[in-house]
């Protein structure tokens, strides 16, 4: 039976991954950090948190990183632990850079070490791209981070092409495209746009206050994307790979599909910090900007080529993007019955 560790086993990928590992016969063994109060709810949800042995793990502490190597005796490593929220980035940037950057070497140098021949995956993103240099972004894409999240992604992206090809180590970065799901955090846009929808169908009466909502993004449905994940481990040599649906969506449009889903007919009126969207059925208004969700330096586009992982993985994005907001919307009205 072979043994694998997923970092942040307790965020939204994590979970999925320990799933389908479980579904392929692996031993499956997670991190998690410290906090007053366990929380394992996604776990819970997909109903395995008694299969999965947790271990206490910090990106931040070298020697707990070492320990958890050396007893766990992994074949398999998946890093997915990480501030994985942009917006907060600005205002966490050091904390960001040691734990999306430097965390990643502190892994990478400590399998060097004592577990040479174990498999790595790194959870490379298409924020990467940022100001996108090239229109689909694809393997080769020159990368222009525009958040400290972004950079800090960057330093991880190159530090593992850089083990594999100084150490011949089996380590693969999957740059991969936004991907969603019921189980998606709570201030990611589409989750806090089907939260805010499902309540407002329910007899809420909170319009949705947004950001940016000219914004594209290539969104696919996550459980599709961790099995990328895992193909990407099953190769003979390790290489990096763009996950993407090829397809861009605007949030405004994101939002449309969620709100059909839930019944609703949007009326779209007014630009910028003017836009609103009103209900034509209910007559509420569902949605109006906050320039506080602006930020800082915007990544406007991202759209990615899925080829290289279509051809050599036999992966595809299986859900579009109407099924994934109909899928969250309907997941989030239902939890509220
Ligand atoms: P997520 O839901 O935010 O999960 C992140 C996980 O990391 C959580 O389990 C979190 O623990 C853990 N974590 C945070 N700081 C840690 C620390 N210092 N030590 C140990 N664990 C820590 O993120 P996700 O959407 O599943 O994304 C997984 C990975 O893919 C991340 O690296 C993200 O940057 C990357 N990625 C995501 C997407 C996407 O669209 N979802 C796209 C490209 C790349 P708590 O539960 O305690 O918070
Ligand atoms: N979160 C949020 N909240 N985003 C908003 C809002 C809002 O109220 N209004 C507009 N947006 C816009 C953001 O400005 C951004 O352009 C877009 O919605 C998507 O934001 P997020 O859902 O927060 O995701 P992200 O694209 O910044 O980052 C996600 O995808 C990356 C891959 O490209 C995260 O999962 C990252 O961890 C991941 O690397």
């Amino acid at each position: 039976m072979k043994k694998a560790f997923v970092t942040g086993v307790t965020g939204q990928d994590g979970a999925y991954l320990a799933k389908l590992l479980l579904e392929e016969g692996y031993e499956v063994h997670g991190g998690v950090r410290r906090i007053s109060q366990p929380e394992t709810t996604r776990l819970d949800i997909l109903g395995i948190t008694d299969d999965v042995t947790l271990h206490e793990f910090d990106l931040t502490e070298q020697n707990n990183i070492y320990r958890v190597i050396r007893d766990v005796e992994m074949d398999e490593f998946y890093n997915l632990a990480a501030q994985s929220f942009v917006g907060a980035s600005w205002e966490l940037p050091i904390y960001t850079a040691d734990v999306d950057g430097m965390a990643v070497v502190r892994i990478l140098d400590t399998l060097r070490t004592i577990r040479p021949d174990c498999r790595f995956y790194q959870a490379s993103t298409s924020e990467m791209f940022g100001l996108v240099q090239e229109v689909p972004q694809s393997e080769t894409t020159r990368l222009y981070p525009r958040s400290p999240y972004g950079v800090a992604k960057v330093y991880g992206h190159y530090i593992t092409m850089n083990y594999r090809e100084s150490f011949d180590m089996h380590a693969s970065s999957g740059i991969l495209f936004n991907h969603e799901s019921p189980l998606r955090g709570k201030e990611f846009v589409t989750r806090k746009i089907t939260l805010g929808l499902a309540a407002l169908a329910r007899g809420g009466d909170k319009p949705i206050e947004l950001g940016n909502m000219d914004a594209k993004r290539d969104w696919g449905y996550a459980a599709d994307y961790v099995k990328g994940m895992w193909l990407m481990l099953q190769q003979d040599k390790a290489d990096d790979y763009v996950l993407a649906t090829g397809v861009t969506t605007t949030i405004r449009d994101f939002f449309t599909f969620a709100g059909e889903a839930l019944g609703m007919d949007l009326e779209w009126s007014g630009e910028a910090e003017a836009e609103t969207a009103t209900d034509r059925k209910s007559g509420k208004l569902v949605m109006k900007v906050n320039p506080k969700f602006y930020r800082p330096a915007e990544v406007e586009l991202l759209i990615g080529d899925p080829s290289k992982a279509e051809k050599s993985l036999g992966w595809k994005a299986d859900v579009d993007i109407r099924g994934l907001a109909t899928m969250m919307a309907k997941s989030d009205y239902d939890a509220l019955a």
